[in-house]
């Protein structure tokens, strides 16, 4: 099914505001990379096998994933690490930035046709043996009858990767109830997400930085219905670490949590970062 068979083509008011996303995010994401990412240095090497990206925007964090320098000496994605990645973004305007820095990375990148009829012919680069295909899929997991064909197509995956994405999908549980469904038995959930900030005893906080958790929350609170209009849906009031652990189907979720204060900025937007693996012995599909 593709995201049209079920909803309203988009109109002209969330084109344009899908297209002022971009360009808030080509300033905006240079800022956020340069806060958070030591942290997806630490997790992206984790990534592995049949990878599926929600909500990847750029894909600047594709250089953090394990890459190996092939035999005619060009340096790109690690073949036998990433054997595939599926980009699932709803967002077209954001296509270009995610296809350059995917060939930056080495990979060959396609687009799904069902759910993005647009899609350029091919690669813009040569096309070399062993390259990872990349595959750009328009959707979300907002709702089982959303996710594309090609998503389930290509399920099950070893790996699912969510980046600063859950603050803006439409219902969170529901997304991360789709996410489990799609990986395999033992297959990794790699997040890392801004969040509501952590209750004061909160035992995930491995990092406070004298930040006053309650006072920042509240501030949450009261902005987040501005914010939400300004960051193109984006929600500083999410609890995203606590509703993916109280998912069933886990084995173990191993996350962390720390109040960054390096700006006011970094006040309303804690991160919550970790993996969450898939208990071996489930097998429920979507
Ligand atoms: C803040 S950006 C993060 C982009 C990228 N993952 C990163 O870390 O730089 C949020 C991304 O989620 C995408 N997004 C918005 N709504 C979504 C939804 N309902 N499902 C999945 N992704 C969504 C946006 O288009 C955007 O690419």
């Amino acid at each position: 099914m593709t995201l049209s068979d079920d909803e309203p083509s988009k109109g002209v008011i969330s084109s344009i505001a899908d297209w002022l996303f971009k360009i808030l995010w080509i300033f905006e994401s240079r800022r956020n990379d340069a806060k958070v990412d030591m942290y997806r240095k630490m997790l992206w090497p984790e990534i592995s096998g049949k990878v599926l990206d929600l909500g990847p925007g750029f894909a600047k964090s594709l250089e953090f994933l394990r890459h190996a320098t092939a035999t005619d000496g060009s340096y790109a994605i690690d073949s036998a690490v990433v054997h595939s990645y599926t980009a699932l973004e709803p967002n077209p305007f954001l296509y270009s930035h995610l296809h350059k820095n995917a060939e930056k990375n080495g990979f060959c990148v396609q687009y799904d046709r069902q759910s993005y009829p647009d899609g350029k012919e091919s690669n813009t680069v040569a096309v070399r043996d062993n390259m990872v295909p990349f595959t750009i899929v328009r959707g979300t997991l907002d709702k089982k009858s959303l996710i594309p064909q090609a998503v389930l197509d290509g399920a099950p995956y070893d790996t699912i990767l969510t980046s600063f994405s859950m603050c803006t999908v439409k219902d969170p549980e529901s997304t991360a109830k789709n996410i489990i469904k799609l990986l395999k038995p033992g297959g990794k959930y790699v997040f890392i997400e801004h969040v509501l900030q952590p209750d004061v005893d909160d035992p995930h906080v491995v990092e406070d930085n004298g930040v006053d958790a309650k006072f920042w929350a509240g501030v949450q609170k009261f902005i987040n219905p501005l914010w939400k209009i300004i960051g193109h849906g984006c929600h500083i009031n999410r609890r995203t670490g606590d509703t993916i652990a109280s998912i069933d189907g886990w084995e173990s979720v191993d996350y962390k949590s720390v109040r960054p204060a390096i700006d006011l900025q970094s006040r309303i937007m804690p991160l919550s970062f970790g993996i969450a693996t898939k208990a071996k012995g489930d097998k429920e599909e979507i």
